[in-house]
C-alpha cells in the first residue's frame, strides 16, 4: 500500500518526502485554508514540485460545466496534478468528460459503494472513501473500503482506492490488510505509525550495555583505517 500525506503544509510534506515513504499528497479546501490566505495556485504548484507522485486538489465549482472548466485549468499546473471531483451527480458528469481528456480525477467525498461504482464507470483514476467520517456517524468506514477494493478487483477496473479521512494508525493497518491501494494520512498519523515503546526501550538498553563495557565515549562503531 502506498502512503500519501493529507496536508498542504510544506514543512510536513518535505519531511515525508525526505523519509522516502510518501509518494503523493491530497488536499481539499479545508486543508488548504489551514495554511492561511496564501496563493492557492502557487501553493499547490510548490507541493507538486516537491512530491514525486500524484497531488490532488479540489474544484470549488458546484455544477458539471464549472467543474470541467476549473479542472482543465488546474490540470495545466503540473504533470502530477490530480483533480478532486465530488461524488455527486454533477461530479459523475464532470468525471466522464475529464477522464476522456486524460485528466486524472480523484472521485472524492465517497461514502457508498454505489458512488464508487459510478466514479469508476466514469473513468476516475482514484476513488476516495472517507473512513473517519463514516465511523463518526456510527458506520464502518473500513467495510466500505473493503467493498470497493473487492468490487474493483472483481471487475479488474483500473481505478485505485485511496483510504481517506484517516484518523489513527489502526486505520492504516486495516487499510493495508484489506488491500487499499493507497492510504492518505495526516502528518500526525504518519509520525504515530513508527512509534513503539519497545523500540525506544530496546535502543536505550543496547546503548547502555555497550557503554558499560566499552566506555561512555564510544558512541559509534569505530572504523578501522
Ligand atoms: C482526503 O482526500 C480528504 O480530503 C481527507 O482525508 C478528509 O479528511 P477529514 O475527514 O479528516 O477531513
Amino acid at each position: 500500500m502506498e502512503l500519501f500525506l493529507d496536508t498542504a503544509n510544506i514543512e510536513h510534506i518535505r519531511h515525508g518526502v525526505k523519509l522516502g515513504v510518501i509518494s503523493g499528497v491530497t488536499t481539499n479546501p479545508t486543508i488548504l485554508s489551514r495554511e492561511g490566505q496564501v496563493d492557492y495556485q502557487d501553493l499547490v504548484k510548490k507541493i507538486c514540485s516537491i512530491v514525486p507522485g500524484p497531488v490532488s486538489t479540489e474544484v470549488l465549482s458546484r455544477d458539471a460545466p464549472g467543474m470541467v472548466a476549473e479542472a482543465r485549468e488546474i490540470a495545466k499546473w503540473a504533470e502530477n496534478i490530480v483533480v478532486k471531483i465530488p461524488a455527486n451527480l454533477e461530479g459523475v458528469e464532470a468525471t466522464s468528460v475529464l477522464s476522456k481528456e486524460n485528466i486524472r480525477v480523484n472521485f472524492t467525498l465517497c461514502f457508498s459503494l454505489n458512488q464508487a461504482l459510478l466514479g469508476a464507470a466514469a473513468g476516475a483514476a482514484f476513488v476516495s472513501p472517507f473512513v473517519g467520517r463514516l465511523d463518526d456517524i456510527g458506520e464502518d468506514g473500513m467495510e466500505l473500503v473493503a467493498d470497493i477494493v473487492e468490487y474493483l478487483d472483481y471487475y479488474q477496473l483500473p481505478t485505485q482506492v485511496i483510504a481517506a479521512s484517516i484518523r489513527h494508525p489502526q486505520h492504516c493497518l486495516t487499510a493495508a490488510k484489506i488491500g487499499a491501494h493507497i492510504a492518505t494520512v495526516p502528518y500526525k498519523v504518519l509520525l504515530q505509525m513508527i512509534q513503539h515503546p519497545l523500540t525506544d526501550i530496546g535502543v536505550e538498553r543496547f546503548l547502555d550495555d555497550w557503554k558499560r563495557v566499552m566506555g561512555e565515549k564510544t558512541e559509534r562503531f569505530p572504523t578501522k583505517p
